[in-house]
């Protein structure tokens, strides 16, 4: 039983709106609490286990408690939580962002992935002078009004309430995978300023990008002198050591970074073009300074723990080792999951590319829906738009049988191990037949 979850529940529920903190933890019946984390699984208040495929909401690569990184912070918390001051540890960080990431001329820290991206668009409009921002419908860049429109299902109602009409205005919403319409915006529109894209498509490649997307993306961005923005809050150090714009070769103007980048803890950074980024930088008179410098504060920017967990695990995953694990154990688990799909003979499919595990029900015939979804021709708006009721009932099954994921998808670590990917296959499995018994999908 979930009887101390669901006490908690009740009384945060008279606290929080929903009872929750975070949209993405909202679920219904009610959502566990946790009490405890280490390596690839977590426990709740009430004693169950579960093996994590949440990992933090992609902010944990190494898994949990990475022995580094919890050494790293528990220093570094003793030396001191927040100095109110420039330290050493912010320039290691920042060393390390610009020698891992491509284009990484310059950084500034920021407490979040959402105002790295606010910087990105801030900048890119103090650049240009020109105001708007095309963006891909269904690709998440943080809850800030410049770019929360055209996020979540029903895309047809982009505007979410509370963003001004005025803001919204000055997005220009485009369909994945489409450079057609991409080319005609920017041949229309000589008001945009940036492009700004999940290099590996909406959601971490819940709707993935097509091969040659981002390669015809870049082209188009140059050839209208427009700003390219990768938003790389989850791609980053992810993909490869160098986020995916090393691993595509691609070079964007400005990439925002967080989760990984701060080793579980919050924080995130804006990097990039040194002309670009160098508009942060005071010129002449620091008071009365009006050459066109955006101004940026932030209490918690660069705080030194979240630096000192943030530089740990960058070493950790410097080589690369951690993330090809990581990779693999998606690449095991992806398989094996879709043979159990296979066994019990139901129209569903499990894609995903790195570390990303996305289930599909109804997909269509497996092989050809693999196909379509990695060629970016499978319908995004189905990829992105899970029957509630389906999602819901199918997180819940997969908690009863000891997995937790974020409804239907989950990220893998580089720490879990064969007997955690068997709980997940075996939790998979009971969950088909338990959502058949229901009635939930045809036998
Ligand atoms: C691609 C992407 N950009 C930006 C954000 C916002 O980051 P944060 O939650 O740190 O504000 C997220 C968060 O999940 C994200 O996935």
């Amino acid at each position: 039983m979930l009887n101390r979850s669901l006490a908690l529940y009740e009384k945060a529920s008279r606290i929080f709106p929903n009872g929750v903190t975070h949209d993405s933890r909202f679920t219904a019946p009610f959502p566990i609490y946790a009490s405890r984390a280490e390596a690839g699984r977590k426990w709740d208040v009430d004693g169950r286990e579960y093996v994590d495929l949440w990992m933090g909401h992609g902010a944990l690569l190494l898994g949990h408690c990475y022995p580094e990184m919890v050494a790293a912070v528990s220093e570094q918390v003793a030396r001191g939580t927040h100095y109110g001051a420039c330290h050493e540890l912010e320039v290691e960080w920042g060393e390390w962002v610009t020698k891992l990431i491509p284009t990484a001329e310059r950084v500034r820290f920021t407490s979040s992935g959402t105002e790295a991206t606010l910087m990105a668009l801030r900048l890119a409009r103090t650049f240009s002078g020109k105001r708007k921002v095309l963006k891909f419908i269904g690709h998440f860049h943080g809850w800030h009004d410049n770019l929360n429109v055209g996020v979540l299902p029903p895309f047809d109602e982009p505007v979410p309430p509370g963003v001004l009409r005025e803001v919204a205005d000055t997005v220009c919403l485009c369909p994945p995978n489409q450079i057609d319409q991409v080319e005609a915006i920017l041949d229309r529109d000589d008001d945009i300023a940036c492009v700004i894209v999940e290099p590996t498509g909406a959601t971490f490649g819940v709707a993935p990008l097509r091969p040659g997307f981002l390669e015809d993306l870049r082209r188009l961005t140059l050839q209208h002198d427009v700003l390219l923005i990768f938003d790389e809050v989850v791609t980053g150090f992810r993909c490869s050591p160098g986020g995916a714009q090393s691993y595509y070769n691609i070079k964007p103007d400005l990439t925002s970074l967080a989760k990984i980048l701060a080793g579980g803890l919050p924080g995130g950074c804006l990097t990039g073009r040194r002309d670009i980024m160098d508009l942060l930088a005071f010129r002449g008179d620091r008071e009365w300074d009006t050459c066109r410098k955006m101004p940026h504060q932030g209490t918690f920017n660069a705080n030194p723990v979240s630096a000192a967990a943030g530089i740990a695990t960058l070493k950790t995953i410097e080589d690369g080792t951690h993330i090809a694990r990581a990779n693999r154990n998606g690449e095991i688990l992806r398989n094996r999951l879709n043979g159990v799909i296979s066994d019990h003979g139901v129209d569903w499919v499990v894609y995903g590319d790195f570390s990303g595990v996305k289930f599909l029900p109804d997909s269509g015939p497996m092989d050809q829906s693999l196909e379509a979804i990695a060629g970016g021709t499978y319908d995004y708006r189905r990829l992105k738009a899970p029957d509630p009721v389906l999602r819901d009932t199918f997180r819940a099954s997969m908690q009863l049988e000891g997995v937790d994921l974020h409804g239907l998808t989950g990220l893998t670590a580089s720490v879990h191990t064969n007997e955690d990917l068997d709980q997940v296959v075996r939790a998979f499995d009971c969950t088909l037949d338990r959502l058949k018994r229901q009635g939930l999908i045809g036998t």
